[in-house]
């Protein structure tokens, strides 16, 4: 399965591999060999403008621009909790009466893997599809680290996470969910502060998505019986294609077709 175009000269001015401390420098060099992005043993090689990534003792992050990102599921643990996470939207967009069912999910746009997580943790069987490098690594270790936390543990038995471009696993018919969720990158989702640096960050590994009847349409051949599709509330449906219905919140808006 292809993955990511992400080498640094496409899309990023300078990313590397921070490897200041012995305990983490297996990891660090494996890391490299996976991305493809050297290594560097102190911080003054690397200019105001680099993106870097680096294992400590709460994961691997991603520094720049002033900001330290980490995939992270443990400050979700109260969201998560059985009697919660049932009411968030995005699992009464799935419909909750299909849990009986045990329906496979495909999220085709993982990103940091927390929509995957509500749906896990409601009890829906998850495969999570990320197709940058960068993004899926630092999802993979969110997940190694929430094996060990008691609250998240069971939950991250029913999440699956592939690297790789879902549009080409859905146009291989590699995989047959019966939900397709998609939620991809979207400009200027979000005007708060910090959501906005985020955002900035994220951008500078992954611009907005210019595949968005592509991946429509390889959702729709695979003839799930559901594709949902995350929008801000008030964004234009996703490759022009009039939902049957939505499900509104205050600031994001899940349009459902249902096949
Ligand atoms: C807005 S983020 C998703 C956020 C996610 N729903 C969450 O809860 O963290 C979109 C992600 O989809 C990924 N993406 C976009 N198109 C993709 C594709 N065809 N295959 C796999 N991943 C894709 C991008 O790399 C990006 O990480």
């Amino acid at each position: 399965m292809r993955s990511s175009k992400i080498s640094p000269s496409e899309k990023m001015a300078d990313i590397y591999i921070l490897c200041d401390n012995d305990e983490y420098k297996e990891k660090s060099i494996g890391l490299s060999d996976i991305l493809g992005i050297r290594c560097v043993y102190d911080n003054v090689k690397t200019g105001p403008e680099s993106l870097i990534l680096h294992y400590g003792s709460d994961g691997l992050s991603l520094t720049g621009d002033g900001m330290t990102l980490r995939a992270d599921f443990s400050d979700m643990t109260d969201r998560l909790r059985p009697d919660r996470v049932k009411g968030e939207m995005i699992n009464k967009a799935v419909g909750l009466k299909y849990l009986k069912d045990d329906p496979l999910i495909m999220d085709a746009t993982a990103g940091f893997g927390e929509d995957s997580i509500l749906m896990a943790a409601a009890g829906f069987r998850v495969v999570m599809f990320e197709r940058n490098m960068i993004i899926a690594m630092l999802l993979k270790d969110a997940l190694i680290r929430a094996k060990t936390v008691e609250e998240l543990s069971d939950i991250t038995t029913r999440l699956q996470l592939r690297c790789g471009d879902s549009i080409e696993a859905m146009n291989d018919k590699l995989i047959q969910p019966d939900v397709i969720y998609l939620d991809p990158m979207f400009p200027q989702r979000n005007k708060s502060g910090l959501i906005k640096k985020k955002f900035q960050l994220l951008q500078k590994l992954e611009n907005p998505c210019d595949e968005e009847e592509d991946l429509f349409d390889a959702a729709c051949r695979l003839n799930p019986s559901k594709i949902i599709v995350k929008r801000p509330l008030k964004g234009n449906v996703l490759a022009f294609r009039k939902p049957g219905y939505c499900i509104k919140g205050s600031t994001v808006r899940y349009d459902c077709y249902v096949l």
